[in-house]
């Protein structure tokens, strides 16, 4: 899609494959990076459970609370004009019951100023699905390896199940879904789900037959060392560029090399 300032849209989102259009999509959890996202032209920022392990250190998602989801969506929203924002439902913030899903996922909304949620899962979490849509929320669904079933699945372990992952990506998408994550699982797989789906797929470790891909922005920046999957491309290696500017600041402030003249108010 062209870099302009109009926002985008769940429908256009939505109907980047009837325009032959890639979807790029990137996840922020503040302000600052929300804003550089944005800015560099993606379509969708999703603000990730993945903050469990990125941000708070967390080797899993499973302890990330509603309260904290909705507290990243609303510092992620205030630094974005154009791209829609995304925001994540936490682990038991609605597998409990639909109703509890739409109230998660209107917090979201209402709360927090995202225009879309994304829940993890597949046939189980249909219905849910369906409440949420019923509602007006608009829901990205999530597929294949689903980090909030960590535990069932014995670890982040590729997805191998075609038959099992096209029920899901077919149950979420007939319950109202406007796209469907899938990740972590063979590119043919992923080819094929996405061939038998009308609405957009967004691979993540899924190849590139996908509608469109999503990154972990701390992945993609070289931001992250904790763990780094076969798929991630890292485009730049921040990590490694911050440790070297804070430990020249270091050695200035010791050498008494900073603050110099220019620095000082008089
Ligand atoms: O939590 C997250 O960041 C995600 C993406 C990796 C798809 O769900």
């Amino acid at each position: 899609m062209p870099t302009t300032a109009k926002r985008v849209t769940v429908p256009e989102f939505a109907g980047a494959r009837l325009r032959g259009d890639k979807l790029v999509v990137v996840t922020a959890y503040d302000y600052t990076s929300a804003k550089l996202a944005d800015e560099a032209g993606v379509d969708a920022i999703l603000v990730g459970d993945s903050l469990g392990m990125v941000i708070q250190g967390h080797a899993t998602p499973l302890p990330v609370t509603l309260a904290q989801m909705q507290y990243h969506t609303a510092c992620v929203v205030r630094g974005v004009t154009r791209a829609l924002v995304i925001a994540d439902l936490p682990f038991l913030s609605y597998q409990v019951s639909p109703r509890q899903a739409v109230k998660s996922a209107g917090s979201m909304l209402k709360v927090a100023g995202a225009a879309a949620v994304k829940l993890e899962g597949g046939e189980r979490i249909a219905d849910a699905v369906a409440a949420c849509v019923r509602a007006d929320i608009p829901v990205m669904g999530h597929v294949g390896l689903t980090p909030q079933s960590v535990h069932r699945m014995g670890g982040f372990k590729v997805q191998r199940d075609g038959e099992q992952l096209l029920k899901d990506a077919r149950a979420v998408a007939d319950a109202g879904a406007f796209a469907i994550v899938i990740e972590g699982v063979p590119s043919d797989i992923a080819a094929a789900v996405t061939a038998a789906l009308t609405v957009p797929t967004v691979g993540i470790g899924a190849g590139p037959s996908c509608d469109g891909q999503v990154l972990v922005y701390h992945d993609l920046l070289g931001l992250f060392d904790g763990f780094r999957p076969k798929f991630v491309k890292r485009y730049a290696d921040l990590g490694a560029a911050t440790r070297d500017a804070i430990r020249e600041y270091a050695d200035e402030v010791r050498r008494g090399v900073f603050p110099a003249a220019e620095h000082e108010f008089h």
